[in-house]
């Protein structure tokens, strides 16, 4: 396969393994503060994170391509309040976005449309995860980020599935 995007696509790995990682120590956190919603919705997200990862690790390799993994980025293990977390949740989201579409370029520039229909995928999925982040945020903000608001808040994301479409 095309070495620059081979390389690239590992680089997302690493990125993708790394917003598992976040989320994991987001999910750690809401745990001992004792918002079991946010807590069961991270953990998922944070099993998502795995499967986009897994999903480019398939893709290399189903391409004859290499697979090439390197160190994990520590992660932050403190945020003010759940509302603040969210919002560290969409940022993150934001820049992974822009990764992902650094790297659509990347494959237009070096003609790999193979791996550019296969990004596809994750840029409807960026399109989604922003706006399911997005909706968190003007909840918490509507309903209130403490008190009574936050606990219905907290309990509806307690709700969450993972979708087959994302654990395929
Ligand atoms: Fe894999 Fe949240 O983007």
């Amino acid at each position: 396969m095309n070495k620059k995007v081979e390389k690239a696509l590992n680089e997302q790995i690493n990125a993708e393994l790394y917003s598992s990682y976040l989320y994991l120590s987001m999910s750690a956190w809401a745990s001992v503060k004792g918002f079991k919603g946010t807590q069961h919705w991270l953990r998922l997200q944070a099993q998502e994170e795995l499967t986009h990862a897994m999903k480019m690790y398939d893709f290399i390799l189903g391409r004859g391509g290499s697979v090439n993994l390197k160190q994990i980025e520590a992660a932050e293990n403190k945020w003010e309040g759940v509302l603040e977390l969210f919002e560290s949740v969409y940022k993150h989201e934001q820049k992974v976005t822009e990764l992902i579409n650094d790297l659509y370029d990347l494959c237009l520039k070096e003609k790999d449309h193979a791996t550019g229909s296969f990004l596809q995928w994750f840029i409807n999925e960026q399109v989604e995860e922003e706006a399911n982040v997005t909706t968190i945020i003007d909840q918490l903000k509507l309903a209130g980020a403490e008190g009574p608001g936050l606990y219905m808040i907290d309990k509806e994301l307690s709700v969450r599935v993972l979708t087959p479409a994302t654990t395929a």
